[in-house]
């Protein structure tokens, strides 16, 4: 680890903070602003949304003055789209930041060398089955002043997606500093199922920050003022949509609760009391087979879950949603019994698992840790390949391959590739001394199917220290340079992201 800096001014102890006093905010819903015909929508009307990228100010808890922050919209989490499949629209990404940032940058990073302008912006929608120029290619980051329109065919299946920030050298400090918002695509099969809908569907994005007592955000440093670069930030106040540790009242019925880790770099592990029946029904991509009961959701950066709650056992009870120790979140429980005409449907999607054979090929990827004399940390990197070297991962469109990642590191890594969905095949713990000395991939643990819970699609998946991760891809889509990275932030910025491209048979 890289000893950190003591901040000039001390972070606020998250213990003289009373818990749910503010009320969970939802985030407001984006609304087009015009139509017109776009190329690809063969003369159709499509919707077009125009989303600013700028400084505001937050109150983030009752106690605390507001927080200076940068929004998509007018908070944090930014305006949340809402959209039906197959129905394209586009959306003008504004950049309307300061032109100076306000958090560390690290000019020893490659993509943010002294002089490469600090407001840079470049917006990615996080599970989007997009053509490569409206995908957000960190490169293409453009400065204050500048808008990009990016289309988006909204050809999937219902999910949840996301779109955040994705600017090359930054991008951590960008969504620390709050850009980020959701992203949700219906479809008439999900709609079919009955699910609770309306008031009933509470999206939640969980984020972890550090502030100092005047509502500053604060971002941790090394000790070296050079590169103020740090491995891993985790923040002690614990945020839902925006607030800390807020409340909501709920009615004495199922709610379908639609998560969201937002977070650099926490990993939650989110529970409710023993009692309280929790079953989760989807994942990244869209509906699970069927729902699964579940104790624990573990959920790393970038992960989502689709859970259904049924308070209607619970009338006039408290109910935390906690990750481990830190309470994120209190349900008030009305006392008066309501009628609740929702669904628990018994199967959700026929959602087939793809077979091994189906794969024309399988790629070998090692997921790195380099370290400095003293065993600190001075970046990662997938495959041992820095982020500027020639592109090394051409799968063909319209096949699908086996990625094999293999995690040399003591770390879990969140590993997120863009255009594509994939399912989780296994995982298996290996010697990675074996394999760092002789290059020999030796198992000594048994196949791990994935948990049920991670059955559906996936567009990221943790992988595990010491252990081999296998996920089967289908390149469908378009053809282009995309990126795969890890989805911890300051791993992602400094180096561990690589460049695919997808070409054409
Ligand atoms: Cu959340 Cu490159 O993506
Ligand atoms: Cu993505
Ligand atoms: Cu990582």
């Amino acid at each position: 680890m890289v000893p950190s800096a003591v901040p000039a001014i001390p972070n606020l102890d998250p213990n003289s903070l009373a818990k749910f006093v503010d009320p969970l905010p939802l985030p407001a819903i984006a609304v087009p602003t015009s139509h017109r015909s776009v190329p690809g929508s063969s003369g159709r009307q499509v919707p077009v949304y125009r989303v600013a990228a700028r400084a505001v100010t937050q109150k983030l808890h009752r106690d605390l003055p507001a927080t200076p922050l940068w929004a998509y919209g007018d908070s944090v989490p930014g305006v949340m789209f809402d959209v039906r499949a197959g129905e394209g629209l586009a959306i003008e990404w504004a950049n309307e930041l300061p032109s100076k940032h306000f958090l560390p940058i690290d000019h020893s990073l490659h993509g943010a060398e002294p002089g490469v302008p600090e407001g840079r912006s470049v917006v990615h929608v996080h599970g989007a089955k997009v053509p490569p120029e409206s995908d957000g290619y960190p490169e293409d980051w453009y400065v204050p002043g500048q808008s990009r329109l990016y289309h988006y065919p909204n050809d999937q299946a219902a999910a949840l997606l996301w779109y955040h920030d994705h600017a090359m050298g930054i991008n951590r400090l960008n969504m620390y500093a709050g850009l980020f918002g959701l992203y949700v695509i219906r479809d008439a099969r999900e709609q079919a199922l009955g699910l609770p809908s309306g008031k009933y569907e509470i999206p939640l994005v969980l984020f972890d920050r550090n502030a100092r007592a005047d509502g500053q955000l604060s971002y941790p440093v090394s000790a070296d003022p050079g590169r103020p670069w740090v491995p891993e930030v985790f923040g002690e106040l614990h945020l839902v949509n925006g607030k800390i540790s807020p409340y909501l009242e709920v009615e004495p019925r199922r709610y379908r609760l639609r998560i969201l880790n937002a977070a650099n770099g926490r990993f939650y592990r989110l529970s409710v009391p023993d009692g309280v029946d929790v079953f989760q029904i989807g994942t990244d991509q869209g509906l699970l087979p069927a729902p699964v009961a579940v104790k624990h959701v573990l959920l790393a950066p970038a992960e989502r879950a689709d859970l259904l709650i049924d308070f209607a056992p619970h009338r006039g009870a408290r109910i935390e949603l906690a990750s481990d120790a830190f309470a994120l979140l209190q349900f008030r429980v009305g006392e008066r019994p309501v009628p609740d005409p929702s669904e628990m449907p018994r199967s959700l999607s026929s959602l087939e698992r793809l077979a091994e054979s189906a794969a024309v090929q399988t790629r070998r990827l090692t997921l790195d840790e380099s370290q400095n004399l003293v065993a600190e940390s001075t970046g990662m990197l997938l495959n041992k390949t820095p982020w500027h070297m020639p592109i090394t991962e051409k799968p063909v469109l319209g096949t699908t391959e086996i990625w094999e990642i293999v995690n040399l590191t003591d770390d879990t890594h969140p590993i997120h590739l863009h255009l594509v969905r994939f399912q989780i095949l296994d995982r298996r713990r290996f010697d990675a001394f074996q394999y760092m000395t002789q290059n020999t991939l030796r198992y000594v643990g048994p196949v791990m199917p994935p948990d049920p819970n991670e059955m559906g699609w996936k567009d990221t998946v943790r992988v595990n220290a010491k252990t081999v991760t296998r996920i089967i891809v289908p390149f469908s889509g378009y053809a282009g340079r995309y990126v795969w990275h890890c989805h911890i932030l300051e791993h992602e910025d400094n180096e561990m992201m690589r460049p695919y491209e997808v070409v054409r048979a």
